[in-house]
């Protein structure tokens, strides 16, 4: 992998108000030595701070903030008082556990530095714009990707939200109650929705399209469809030096299989991508044969017929590996999302901005996938030189995220305009 000094990654250069050097206060926050890179689940002290973080900046630039019923942080700038449905840009600042700085923090960064730089070029738009931070993007704590943005358009029942568990076993009700949220109130926001023209997230690209094509930004056309299962393995509890290996009912063996299996599935499926990145044994004891395992499946692929098929298959793998070695399984839906195809007439308005920048499909996540089902959504992508993402090498030139800025702060100004 690239040896990337520290100075690279978060900017040398760049006073306050730059992309790098918002890049380098956010960097301050989070870090996780233990594995590398940030750890700033929804909810946690690093994302409180760095909600402070954006509330100092917005307030700064004289933007109005407000934090909604769903934790959403917006920040409103509307010199003219203009009283049109909003052009609204913004990101997430919460974090996979060990991940890079940028996958999500680049967005809001820029979304300030568009201000600023709608403001120097004496810009009064003739919409409002806002700011928006939305939680637990990642799904890091709750396991459901997405929960703000998804709460806000109803793509998930307030019943099911508050009912989510972390590791802690934490309810997201209880979690929600203590940073200041009511429950109560938590849930489809219509009316919010109603009032936003057009969002547009900047976003580090999470492959390597721009390395490729030689080029810093580009105007999003796709999300892949994606989806998150939760495997339950429950075996026998045991002993690890009595238990003889034919009396055991051993989950982990058969996760093991599990894995092995949904992997070969995918390999099988052209354009499928299977991954298994968490795994809980219960106990998890060295000389303890598990009782349970839990593990998360992530599953993506553009036709959502394909992905349906490949998770009936995935869940027949499961339970048949399961009876083979004694265990009993069960696979839940966690949050399922459509392929999008971003709206074509805001993919126009950007063409038209940025005359230049290539169309690039993406692989990942966003909460602009999500609000693409309620208002017309485009993104844009910043070049990251290593095409490695979720994962502390993930990387932005400081040259490249003001450029990104800059592209932002020109798309927002043909979007504002009457
Ligand atoms: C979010 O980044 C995802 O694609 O999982
Ligand atoms: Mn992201
Ligand atoms: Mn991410
Ligand atoms: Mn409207």
């Amino acid at each position: 992998a690239p040896k990337v000094t520290a100075e690279q990654r978060y900017g040398a250069a760049g006073g306050r108000g730059s992309v790098a050097g918002m890049l380098r206060e956010i960097a301050a926050v989070g870090a996780d030595p233990a594995r590398g890179g940030f750890s700033r689940a929804g909810y946690s002290d690093a994302d409180r701070e760095l909600r402070e973080w954006f509330t100092g900046h917005a307030e700064a630039r004289g933007l109005d903030v407000e934090r909604d019923c769903n934790g959403t942080m917006w920040g409103w700038w509307n010199p003219g008082g203009s009283t049109a449905d909003a052009v609204i840009t913004g990101s997430h600042l919460d974090s996979v556990p060990g991940g890079g700085g940028y996958d999500g923090p680049l967005g809001v960064a820029s979304a300030l530095a568009a201000v600023d730089l709608l403001r120097e070029r004496s810009v009064v738009p003739d919409r409002p714009i806002g700011i928006a931070v939305f939680p637990e993007e990642e799904g890091s704590r709750f396991g459901v990707a997405c929960l703000g943005s998804r709460l806000m358009a109803g793509a998930i029942s307030p019943e099911r939200a508050l009912a989510l568990t972390d590791r802690e076993g934490d309810t997201f009700a209880e979690v929600a109650r203590r940073d200041g949220l009511d429950p109560a109130h938590i849930g489809p926001d219509p009316g919010r929705l109603a009032r936003i023209s057009s969002f547009v997230e900047l976003h580090v690209e999470q492959g390597r399209g721009l390395i490729d094509l030689d080029r810093p930004v580009a105007i999003a056309s796709s999300i892949l469809g994606h989806g998150r299962w939760r495997v339950t393995v429950d075996g026998q509890g045991n002993h690890a030096g009595t238990t003889l290996m034919d009396d055991r009912r051993d989950p982990m063996v058969a996760a093991a299989r599990m894995i092995v299996e949904i992997r070969d599935l995918a390999r099988r499926t052209p354009d499928a991508r299977a991954t298994i990145g968490r795994l809980e044994p219960v106990p998890g004891g060295t000389n303890v044969i598990a009782s349970q395992v839990r593990f998360w499946i992530d599953i993506r692929h553009p036709d959502d017929l394909v992905t349906a098929a490949l998770v009936s298959q995935a869940r027949d793998r499961v339970l048949a590996a399961a009876a083979d070695e004694g265990c009993r399984a069960e696979v839940r839906e966690e949050s399922l999302s459509p392929t999008v195809d971003f709206d074509l007439g805001l993919r126009e308005a950007l063409r038209t901005a940025l005359v230049d920048a290539p169309e690039l499909g993406t692989g990942a996540g966003h909460d602009a996938g999500v609000l693409a089902a309620s208002v017309p959504t485009a993104m844009l992508f910043v070049r990251n030189p290593t095409g490695i993402s979720h994962s502390p090498e993930e990387l932005v030139e400081d040259a490249d995220a003001e450029v990104g800025a800059v592209a932002l702060a020109d798309v927002l100004q043909g979007l504002a305009a009457p």
